[in-house]
C-alpha cells in the first residue's frame, strides 16, 4: 500500500464520527445486532486526527483490538453508545460544536417494543414460532440534517445489497436525496463481502446525487477519499 502522507488539511476543524453497530436488548442475555465491526469508522477517525482535526468518535460495540490505533490518538476522544438512543444521544451533543458529522455506524433501525425483564423461556411459548414486536427507532442522520447549522457538513453512509440490474450509485443517490445529507457513501454487502473486511470500495454522492469519487482501498484509504470529498465542499 502507498504509504499515506497528508497535509495537516483538517486543522482547526471538529469532527465526530459514528462507527460499529448498534444493538437492541430483547431480554438481559439477547440483543438485535448487526454484523458492522467498526474498522471503517475507525479508519475514518484515526485519518481526521492525523490530518489535523479534533475528533470525537462515538462507539458503538466497537472491539478493543479494532479502537486501539483511535485509543493511540491524542486527538481522537472516544465515547460509547450501546443502543440507537444512546447513540442519538451521543452524537445530537457531540454535533453542537461539530464542523463535520460522519455517521458511519451501522444503526438498529427497530428496537424491541417490550423489552423483557428476565430471560425469555420456551416455556412461554404458544406455539413453535414466536413474534417480537419492533418499534421504529429515530433516524440521527435525518435529524442531523434537519438541524445542520450554516456551513456544517453530515456525511451518511449506507450499506447495500443493490438488486439485480440496480446500482449502487443509483441507490445511494435516492438515499442522499431522501436523507438531505451533504455526502453520502455507499458500499456493497453481501452474505460474503464488506464486513470485517480490511479493504473497501465506495460510492460517494454529494447532496445532489451525483457520483463525486469511487475509493477503493484499504479502509484508511477509503476513508481520506471521504475526507478530500468533505474538504472539496467544505466552505470555511
Ligand atoms: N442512520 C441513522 N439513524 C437510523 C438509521 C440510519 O442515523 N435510525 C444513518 C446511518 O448511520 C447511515 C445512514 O443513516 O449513515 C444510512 O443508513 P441506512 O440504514 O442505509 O438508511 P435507512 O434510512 O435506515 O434505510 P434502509 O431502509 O435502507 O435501512
Ligand atoms: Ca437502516
Amino acid at each position: 500500500a502507498r504509504p499515506v502522507v497528508r497535509r495537516h488539511d483538517l486543522m482547526g476543524l471538529s469532527v465526530v464520527v459514528s462507527a460499529g453497530g448498534t444493538r437492541e436488548p430483547i431480554d438481559p442475555v439477547r440483543f438485535i445486532g448487526n454484523r458492522s465491526s467498526g474498522k471503517q469508522g475507525v479508519a475514518l477517525a484515526v485519518a481526521a486526527a492525523e490530518r489535523g482535526a479534533d475528533v470525537i468518535l462515538i462507539a458503538a460495540h466497537v472491539d478493543a483490538e479494532v479502537l486501539a490505533d483511535a485509543l493511540a490518538h491524542p486527538a481522537v476522544r472516544i465515547e460509547r453508545a450501546g443502543t440507537t438512543d444512546d447513540l442519538a444521544d451521543a452524537v445530537q451533543t457531540a454535533a453542537v460544536s461539530a464542523d463535520v458529522v460522519v455517521m458511519a455506524a451501522a444503526v438498529a433501525d427497530y428496537r424491541v417494543a417490550g423489552i423483557s425483564d428476565r430471560k425469555i423461556t420456551k416455556d412461554s411459548a404458544e406455539s413453535t414460532t414466536r413474534t417480537l414486536e419492533l418499534v421504529e427507532n429515530v433516524d440521527i442522520l435525518a435529524a442531523l440534517c434537519r438541524q445542520r447549522r450554516p456551513g456544517q457538513l453530515i456525511v451518511g453512509f449506507a450499506a447495500e445489497t443493490p438488486a439485480e440490474g440496480e446500482s449502487l450509485a443509483e441507490r445511494a443517490r435516492r438515499k442522499v436525496l431522501r436523507k438531505d445529507a451533504d455526502l453520502l457513501a455507499a458500499n456493497e454487502v453481501g452474505w460474503t463481502q464488506g464486513f470485517e473486511a480490511d479493504e473497501n470500495a465506495l460510492v460517494i454522492v454529494d447532496r445532489a446525487g451525483d457520483v463525486v469519487a469511487e475509493p477503493h482501498g484499504t479502509k484508511r484509504e477509503v476513508a481520506e477519499a471521504v475526507w478530500d470529498a468533505v474538504l472539496s465542499i467544505h466552505t470555511p
